[in-house]
């Protein structure tokens, strides 16, 4: 039996992936709730006959899309998709969201840009009124790592945010490794007052690869509930 939280997370997965057709070319999304999307697309290719082609966006979705049977393509392959689907951190009331909690926002995001539509599945604890509570994640090249957290740190003094700390995301004792073989930093910084502003300034610093901020990317938002309730937003 499920918890009430990953109920909520298979619901959202399971309302999200009536939106996928055969034919279509499908971006995977990473993490819990994308992880149930991706299951149940798998059980849809082997009962149901659904045949699509699948990007993930992560190694980690690439793994467990091949071991639920779905054909893994790359983006370079697809070149454009019809659809993604995708977890996200938090979510406001204009579907800007904040991701990368996992640490895989610089291929989502790349992703989630080449789709005619991405769709965000969600438990109701991701809703926000403004972004920030969640610590922005910022993927960083690891050389000069220190100087590019540096320089972070005096960018973010002109913005309009409540909290400035930066930290960058351990794996135990080494840093954090993308799968792009970068770092993260973790910014902070509670209150996000300005998001497209933000995001254009953290992304023209050097050594700055992408930011978690998702802005006007994502159409609709389904909610998922331990009572077996979905609710979409868009
Ligand atoms: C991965 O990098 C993230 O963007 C995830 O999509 C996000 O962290 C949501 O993950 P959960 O579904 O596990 O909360």
């Amino acid at each position: 039996d499920l918890s009430p939280i990953d109920k909520a997370k298979f619901v959202a997965a399971k309302r999200a992936a009536q939106y996928v057709e055969s034919g279509m070319k499908v971006g995977l999304g990473t993490g819990s709730t994308a992880s149930w999307l991706v299951k149940c697309l798998g059980e849809m290719v082997r009962d149901d006959g659904l045949k699509i082609q699948g990007v993930p966006t992560s190694s980690r979705t690439a793994a467990l899309a091949r071991e639920v049977g779905i054909e893994v393509i790359s983006l370079d392959e697809a070149k454009w998709l019809d659809i993604c689907i995708d977890g996200a951190d938090e979510f406001d009331p204009n579907l800007n969201l904040i991701k990368g909690g996992g640490g895989a926002h610089l291929q989502e995001k790349i992703v989630a840009t080449a789709s005619d539509q991405m769709i965000v599945i969600t438990d109701a604890s991701k809703s926000v009124e403004t972004l920030g509570a969640f610590p922005l994640p910022l993927e960083v090249i690891p050389f000069g790592w220190q100087t590019t957290k540096t320089i972070v740190e005096e960018a973010l003094v002109g913005m309009d945010v409540l909290g400035r700390n930066v930290s960058l995301r351990m794996n135990g004792d080494a840093p954090y490794v993308t799968d792009e073989g970068n770092h993260i930093l973790d910014l902070h910084l509670n209150r996000i007052g300005n998001a497209r502003q933000l995001s254009l300034v953290l992304n023209q610093i050097p050594g700055v690869v992408e930011n978690g901020l998702f802005i006007d990317i994502c159409d609709a938002v389904v909610i998922g509930y331990g009572d077996g309730r979905a609710e979409v937003r868009d």
